[in-house]
């Protein structure tokens, strides 16, 4: 779907959301961070607000967060989703599952964030945004294809685009744990990332752009803006 701005790009993201939802209110969501999803946020906030959604069963997930940061510092991404989502809206707290920057054993971090997927069913939806280097979540170019939630090195471009790591580690869910969503919703705005987006949905599924793994799942839907979308041949709208 090629749409006219960013904020259309996020109000779609959300109406799609809060039908999921509308259909199964205990889905399992993995959420992403980053400028691309705001306007999302904002328009589910809205949506909350106007009483058209209820997010109090819903599971929620962090797709990946810094090494070394604890999740009350502001650059953490739990910090993030509290102040853009989940501090807006009726998410219930315990139903929110985030990845603990902080922690002192990476390893079993991971173990448990993949362990707290399994037991609440499964990821009903992923919402990802795209690197510019193709990254989904952190697993940078080169990442196995069915690589689970770990520790990665950020790639020198991520350690550019975040204004704030602490680092070069971050924890990660894998492309793997990404892959077995029911559905995923991938996002990209702006003319940045018009390149890879275009090589991520055009070329052959390649471990040099981890998002074209994408191709190998049955339902994605990719919502751009017409800058992200440049590069692509479109017909009628549709990639
Ligand atoms: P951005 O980040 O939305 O800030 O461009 C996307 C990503 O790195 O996944």
């Amino acid at each position: 779907m090629v749409l006219g701005s960013g904020a259309a790009v996020g109000q779609l993201a959300a109406r799609l959301v809060v039908a999921r939802l509308a259909g199964n209110p205990r889905m399992a969501i993995a959420l992403p961070t980053g400028k691309t999803p705001l306007p999302m946020y904002r328009a589910l906030v809205d949506f909350c607000r106007k009483g058209s959604v209820d997010f109090s069963q819903a599971h929620f997930f962090n797709l990946d967060e810094l090494l070394g940061l604890p999740r009350t510092h502001p650059a953490s991404y739990a910090a993030y989703l509290r102040r853009e989502f989940f501090s807006k809206v009726n998410a219930s707290p315990s139903h929110t599952h985030l990845l603990n920057g902080s922690t002192q054993h990476p390893l079993l971090e991971c173990i448990r964030h993949e362990r707290t997927i399994i037991r609440v069913g499964g990821l009903g939806l992923a919402v990802l945004g795209i690197g510019r280097n193709g990254h989904i979540a952190f697993n940078e170019p080169g990442s196995p294809i069915y690589s689970r939630t770990r520790v990665v090195r950020l790639a020198p471009e991520t350690i550019e685009d975040n204004h704030f790591a602490p680092n070069t580690y971050a924890l990660t869910m894998g492309i793997g744990t990404i892959l077995q969503a029911r559905e995923i919703i991938l996002l990209a705005s702006g003319p940045r990332k018009a390149q890879i987006v275009a090589r991520a949905l055009r070329e052959a599924p390649t471990f040099a752009v981890p998002a074209s793994a994408l191709q190998l799942h049955p339902n994605v839907t990719v919502i751009l803006d017409r800058e992200a979308a440049r590069e692509l041949v479109i017909t009628k709208g549709v990639v």
